[in-house]
């Protein structure tokens, strides 16, 4: 089975509204349903395709499962939870072991659902009704939609055509807009930018409230912000355990930050927030950091390989310090439609890449994750056939009608 070409892959269409609300399934009568919050009306829901493909790229998951070892040490511990009772409320263990990973105090450790919980958690204590969130796009989704779930007012910046960010802009939106939190992932979701450290420094210069550094890709990339978090700066860096550790399932996520800060996270969260199983997991996995590593080479391998054969074929390729390559199909002639033809080629040769055609500020873009060998094989296989076949039909001529072009 293959996704329809009408597939939806930003947003989902059951939860795409009007100023008034979403749209509603036939079944529940209007008068039966209550307003929502006004400032949620015309909020979109994040929502990426899950269809049944063979070759499965669109994620930025890790294309490998754990290692056995990790699943039978796992598999041990969590025979001995005591399943009646709740778990250890403050992760004791799971944020030791990641402490030491990171030559820092389990003070400064705060673990969550997924970064994603760890970033709505961190908003939901620095942002909310009258305060602002700063980001700069085009970035990860999530970091303006939970801070407009918490109420913050969002400002954007911008970054320029190759998706770099010019200090100047930095400076601009910081200065206009006094941020209570300004967001930078490194390297950026969907463009695949590694931050300078630089502007990293900049931005605690100048901002007057939190940065947060997001590194959900940081082991694929050049540098990490985390030897700059201290006790003395407002500064937090994200980390999940979802792509690297192979262990997207598990949903687990953390920060590095100082202790004052991640003393407040802990008042917001819900009690308990983290099940037994997970706390497991995460210890466990930090047991197999050279698993792990050697992973991570092998997947910059492939980027490269993947980067260096895209680059004889009609897309712009840009430049990528995480697990994934942002593309786009015949950059001089790209409209609207472009990217989402390519999409449905691929999809119709069974793999899957995200759309980011339709993104503002993305037109025409595709985003592929790095896979195994076999899958980035076949993906360049698929895009080059798809290339040629669709590189045809736009350059068919249109048929003449009374001896004139339409
Ligand atoms: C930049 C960035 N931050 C955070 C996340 C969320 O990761 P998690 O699975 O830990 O919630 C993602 C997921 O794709 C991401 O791309």
């Amino acid at each position: 089975m293959v996704a329809s070409s009408a597939a939806v892959d930003s947003i989902d269409p059951a939860m795409r509204g009007n100023a008034t609300g979403p749209a509603l399934p036939r079944s529940i009568h209007s008068a039966l349903v209550i307003p929502v919050r006004d400032d949620l009306r015309s909020l979109d829901g994040y929502h990426s395709a899950q269809v049944d493909v063979r070759v499965r790229l669109n994620t930025n998951e890790s294309p490998e499962p754990p290692p056995v070892a990790f699943r039978d040490a796992l598999a041990a511990e969590i025979s001995r939870v005591e399943w009646h009772r709740y778990p250890d409320r403050a992760a004791v263990g799971l944020r030791a072991a990641i402490a030491e990973m990171h030559g820092v105090d389990p003070e400064q450790v705060f673990a969550a659902n997924g970064s994603n919980e760890v970033i709505q958690t961190v908003l939901l204590a620095y942002a909310g009704p009258g305060r602002t969130v700063a980001t700069f796009e085009p970035t990860y989704q999530m970091h303006a939609q939970i801070a407009r779930v918490t109420g913050a007012t969002v400002v954007s910046g911008e970054r320029a055509a190759d998706f770099t960010l010019d200090p100047a802009e930095v400076a601009r939106v910081v200065n206009e807009f006094q941020p209570d939190v300004v967001f930078v992932a490194s390297p950026n979701n969907p463009t695949g930018i590694v931050e300078p450290a630089t502007l990293v420094s900049q931005l605690l210069d100048l901002a007057p409230g939190l940065v947060v550094v997001d590194e959900a890709y940081a082991q694929f990339a050049s540098w990490s912000a985390l030897d700059l978090v201290s006790d003395d700066r407002a500064l937090v860096v994200t980390r999940t355990f979802s792509k690297t550790w192979s262990m997207a399932a598990a949903r687990l996520g953390y920060l590095v930050g100082p202790r004052w800060l991640v003393a407040e996270l802990e008042k917001v969260v819900l009690p308990y927030h983290l099940d037994a199983v997970k706390q497991i997991a995460g210890r466990v996995a930090l047991q197999f950091a050279g698993d792990m590593d050697a992973r991570v080479q092998h997947v910059v391998s492939e980027r490269d390989r993947i980067v260096a054969a895209m680059k004889e074929l009609p897309v712009e390729v840009f430049p990528s310090g995480a697990n994934f390559v942002l593309f786009r199909p015949w950059p001089d002639a790209y409209d609207e439609n472009s990217g989402r033809a390519v999409w449905d080629g691929l999809i119709e040769r069974s793999v899957l890449v995200r759309d980011c055609s339709g993104w503002p500020r993305l037109t025409g873009c595709l985003r592929v994750t790095i896979g195994t060998p076999e899958e980035n094989s076949e993906f360049l296989a698929a895009l080059a056939a798809v290339l040629e076949a669709e590189s045809a039909h736009r350059s068919r001529p249109e048929p003449l009608i009374n001896g004139a072009r339409k």
